[in-house]
C-alpha cells in the first residue's frame, strides 16, 4: 500500500518497500532526510548532524546554515552556495529567493500537470506542500506521488508570482534531491545518431556531473536519465538510485559533490539559455521527474522504471493490446517507388503474415530525396495516381493494416509551405536561414502553426484510413527565434516548442484513439518518457544491425521497457554497417521489442522467406511474455563480446531468453549463463532442445549457451514451467 503519513514537522511517503522523507526545520525551511529501503520510522538527529558535521548544527538563515542543510527545493542566494532548483530574477533585479514552507496537502491518487505529460493513477497518494517567499510573495507548490505498485516518486513544482510585479524565471527543476554521501558510480546514456544510449558508468567525483541537451529535443546523445549505483552494484544486486524526466526538449541531469561528500540530484529544463516571463498571478509547470530506488541492483532499477511507465504514464489503450507485426518501406524502397511497388512488397510481407504495411516518407509534394517538400503533406500523384485512399485499399484488400509515414514539425525551404509562410519556420529575422538535412522547424510555439500540424496530419490519416502513423522528427534547432514571441521572451521558445508539440499530440491522439502512433527522430532521438505519454512504441535507432541493436537496446531498457523499442528485422549487408549477420541472430535480436521489418521480402531467397513466416507467427504468441513480462539484462555488451537478457511472465510461466554471441571465439569455452527472473520451485521446458532444467538449476549454475561457428551467432530459447 501507498502512504503519506504526517508525524509532527515530519512527512514520511512510503510503500511496502521504499520510504522518502522530509521535514519543515525551525525556520521553515524544507529538509530533505532520507529516500531508500522503507523504513518504519526516522530520526531527523542523526540525518541532520551528519549533514551539519557536528554535534551541533545550525541550520538557520542567519548563520548561512543552507549551505549544509539537506533540501528539497534549493533557492540561490540566500547562503546555500550549491547550485539551486529554482532561480528566479525579482522585480529590483535580485535573484534569492527564500522559499518557507507554509502548507502541505495529502491527496489520494495523482493530479494531472496542465499541459504536461505525467503520471496518472489512482494506487498512489500525492503530498503537496506549499512554499512561500514572504518578501516577493513568489510560491511554489512542490507535488510528491508514492505509488503502491512500483517504488517510485514523482516530483514537480509549480512557480506562482503572487507579487504585484513581472518577475523571470531563470532555473525551475523539477526535481531536486541531497543524498547523504557520493560513494556511487553515475551512470548516464550516452551516444550519438544510430548509436544511441550506450552505457556509460564511472565514480562520482566533488563538483558536478552531468549530462544536458540544448538542441531543442531530448536528442540522439543524451537521455533525460542518470543513476547512482553503489561501487558493488551490479544488475541483480546492491542499492540503485535511478532519475528520468517525463519531457522531450532541452533537459538537464545533474549529480553535484559537495563537501563532506554531499550529492545533489536535479533534473529539469536545462537552465541555459531559459528564461520565461511570470506576470502577476502566471504559474508555471515544471516537468514532471521521477526517482526510482532499487535494492535488487540495475535490474531492479530498470524494471521500476518498466513498470511506472508501464502502470502510470503509457497511453491505456495500448498496454496490453496487440501490436501488430509490422514491414516498413523505408530499407525497402527508399524514396524509390510507385504504387505497384509498394503492393508487391505488400503482397510479399501479407504471404508471410506479416499485419502491418508501412509506408515511410517520399509519398508527397515531390520528394525523390530529402531536399523537398517537407510541409506539403499533399499525395505525389506521380508516385501514387490513385491517391492515398486506392493505395491503402489495396493494401488492406491483402488483409494487412495501412501506415503511413509523416514529419509534420518540419518544412522544406523548397515548399509551397515555405513559400506562403516563411514567418512559420524557426529562425532569427535577418540571419541566413541554417538548414539541416535540407529543412527548417515550424515553430509549434505558434498556435496557427499547431492548428496547420493537427490539421495536415488528421487529414492524412482521414485519406490514408491508416492504422499507424510514424511521427518523425529529423533535425535539431538553430538559429533559435520565433517571430511570434516578443524580444524579452525568445528564450521561451524552446519550451513553449515543446508545450505546442504535446498541444498537437493531445489533440491528435484524442480525436485518432484507434491509431498506433511511433514516434521517430532520426531514430530515438527524442526517445523518452514525455513522447512515451502519447506513442506506445519510439523508432529506437536507424540502426538495424543486429550486433550494434544489441548494445542500443541493452543501453535503452536501462529506462525504458521493451514494449517502447520499435525493432525491425533488416536485409544483409546491413545498410548502416555493411555487416552481414544470420537472419536468426537479427529476428532474435528484433524480439526484443515491438517487432517488425525494415527490408524488401521479394528480394530474400525462397528460405529465408519460409523463415519468415515462423517468425511472424513466433513473435505473435511469444508478445506478451517479451513485451509485458519482467526483463532482466543478463550479459552486457558493454563489458564482453556476449549479450543476453530474458523476459519472463508474470506468472513466471513463460520466458524467452535471448544469447548473442558477438565475434566468432576459437577454442572457447560456451557460456554459462545465470538467468534471472524465473521461480526456483518450477522446473523449465526449452522447448527449441527439449531439455528440462530446474527453475534453480537456471538461476543458480546457469544455461549452457553453445552456439555454431560464425560472427553474431545467437540462441533464442523459450522456456516453458512444466506443469505440474
Ligand atoms: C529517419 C527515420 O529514422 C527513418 O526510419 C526514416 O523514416 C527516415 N527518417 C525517412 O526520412
Amino acid at each position: 500500500m501507498a502512504e503519506i503519513v504526517r508525524e509532527g514537522n515530519l512527512f514520511h511517503l512510503r510503500n511496502d518497500r521504499i520510504s522518502y522523507i522530509l521535514c519543515v526545520m525551525p525556520e521553515h525551511a524544507l529538509a530533505h532526510l532520507y529516500f531508500g529501503r522503507r523504513l518504519s520510522r526516522l530520526d531527523p538527529d542523526q540525518v541532520l548532524r551528519h549533514a551539519g558535521s557536528g554535534d551541533t548544527y545550525n541550520f538557520t538563515l542567519q548563520e548561512c546554515g543552507l549551505d549544509r542543510l539537506p533540501q528539497e527545493y534549493p533557492s540561490f542566494g540566500l547562503g546555500d552556495q550549491r547550485v539551486g532548483a529554482l532561480k528566479i530574477e525579482n522585480a529590483d533585479g535580485s535573484t534569492a529567493a527564500d522559499l518557507r514552507f507554509v502548507s502541505a496537502v495529502i491527496e489520494q491518487g495523482k493530479p494531472a500537470l496542465a499541459g504536461l505529460p505525467a503520471t496518472f493513477g489512482d494506487n498512489c497518494q500525492t503530498l503537496r506542500i506549499s512554499m512561500k517567499d514572504q518578501q516577493t510573495n513568489v510560491q511554489v507548490e512542490l507535488l510528491y506521488t508514492v505509488f503502491e505498485d512500483c517504488d517510485a516518486i514523482a516530483r514537480s513544482a509549480k512557480i506562482t508570482n503572487g507579487s504585484l510585479a513581472d518577475i523571470r524565471l531563470t532555473g525551475a527543476m523539477s526535481l531536486s534531491v541531497d543524498l547523504p554521501d557520493d560513494q556511487w558510480d553515475f551512470i548516464t546514456l550516452n551516444g550519438a545518431w544510430a548509436r544511441e544510449r550506450g552505457v556509460y558508468r564511472r565514480p562520482l567525483m566533488p563538483g558536478h556531473q552531468g549530462v544536458s541537451t540544448q538542441c531543442g529535443a531530448s536528442s540522439l546523445q543524451q537521455s533525460p536519465f542518470l543513476a547512482l549505483a553503489r561501487r558493488e552494484t551490479s544488475e541483480a544486486q546492491g542499492e540503485a538510485i535511478g532519475a528520468a524526466l517525463i519531457y522531450s526538449g532541452n533537459f538537464l541531469a545533474q549529480a553535484s559533490v559537495y563537501q563532506n561528500g554531499s550529492t545533489r540530484v536535479m533534473l529539469g529544463i536545462n537552465p541555459d539559455d531559459f528564461s520565461w516571463l511570470l506576470q502577476p498571478g502566471d504559474s508555471f509547470q515544471t516537468p514532471e521527474a521521477a526517482l526510482v530506488y532499487s535494492a535488487q541492483g540495475l535490474g531492479g532499477m530498470s524494471r521500476a522504471f518498466h513498470t511506472l511507465w508501464e502502470k502510470h504514464l503509457l497511453p491505456r489503450k495500448w498496454l496490453n493490446a496487440h501490436r501488430p507485426v509490422l514491414l516498413n518501406s523505408w530499407e525497402a524502397a527508399y524514396f524509390d517507388f510507385d504504387e505497384e511497388k509498394l503492393v508487391s512488397i505488400a503482397k510479399s510481407a501479407a504471404e508471410a503474415g506479416v499485419e502491418l504495411f508501412v509506408m515511410d516518407d517520399g509519398w508527397f509534394g515531390h520528394r525523390d530525396d530529402d531536399t523537398t517538400s517537407l510541409g506539403d503533406w499533399t499525395v505525389d500523384k506521380r508516385k501514387l495516381p490513385g491517391g492515398l485512399g486506392r493505395l491503402s485499399d489495396r493494401v488492406r484488400a491483402l488483409g494487412l493494416q495501412f501506415g503511413i509515414w509523416m514529419e509534420p514539425e518540419m518544412v522544406s525551404p523548397d515548399s509551397d509551405l515555405y513559400r506562403a509562410h516563411p514567418d512559420w519556420a524557426i529562425h532569427i529575422p535577418g540571419r541566413a536561414g541554417i538548414t539541416a538535412r535540407h529543412q527548417l522547424t515550424l515553430d509549434l510555439s505558434r498556435k496557427d502553426v499547431q492548428d496547420f500540424v493537427y490539421q495536415a496530419v488528421s487529414t492524412t490519416l482521414k485519406e490514408s484510413r491508416a492504422a499507424y502513423l510514424k511521427w518523425d522528427m529529423n533535425r535539431n534547432f538553430s538559429n533559435i527565434g520565433s517571430t511570434a514571441l516578443p524580444v524579452d521572451q525568445q528564450k521561451e521558445l524552446p519550451h513553449r516548442y515543446i508545450l505546442g508539440l504535446y498541444s498537437v499530440m493531445e489533440r491528435l491522439v484524442k480525436a485518432f484513439p484507434n491509431v498506433l502512433f511511433e514516434g521517430c527522430a532520426s531514430g530515438g532521438g527524442r526517445f523518452d518518457p514525455g513522447m512515451l505519454y502519447y506513442v506506445p512504441q519510439f523508432w529506437c535507432s536507424d540502426n538495424t544491425d543486429a550486433l550494434c541493436r544489441c548494445r542500443i537496446q541493452y543501453g535503452t531498457s536501462m529506462f525504458l521497457p521493451p514494449s517502447t523499442m520499435g525493432s525491425h528485422v533488416s536485409a544483409v549487408p546491413n545498410h548502416q554497417t555493411g555487416r552481414i549477420t544470420p537472419l536468426q541472430t537479427r529476428f532474435a535480436v528484433a524480439l526484443g521489442g515491438c517487432f517488425g521489418y525494415e527490408l524488401d521480402p521479394r528480394k530474400l531467397t525462397e528460405e529465408e522467406r519460409s523463415a519468415l513466416q515462423g517468425q511472424v507467427k513466433y513473435a505473435q504468441d511469444s508478445e506478451s511474455t517479451r513485451l509485458h513480462g519482467g526483463m532482466y539484462r543478463l550479459l552486457s555488451p558493454f563489458e564482453g563480446n556476449d549479450t543476453a537478457w530474458i523476459t519472463v511472465s508474470k506468472d513466471q510461466k513463460e520466458a524467452v531468453f535471448t544469447y548473442v554471441r558477438g565475434q566468432a571465439q576459437a577454442n572457447a569455452a560456451p557460456a554459462l549463463v545465470k538467468l534471472q527472473g524465473l521461480s526456483p520451485e518450477k522446473r523449465y521446458t526449452v522447448q527449441e532442445t527439449g531439455q528440462t532444467f530446474g527453475g534453480d538449476e537456471l538461476l543458480f549454475s546457469g544455461i549452457l549457451c553453445k552456439v555454431d561457428g560464425g560472427n553474431a551467432a545467437s540462441l533464442l530459447y523459450t522456456l516453458k514451467a512444466v506443469e505440474a
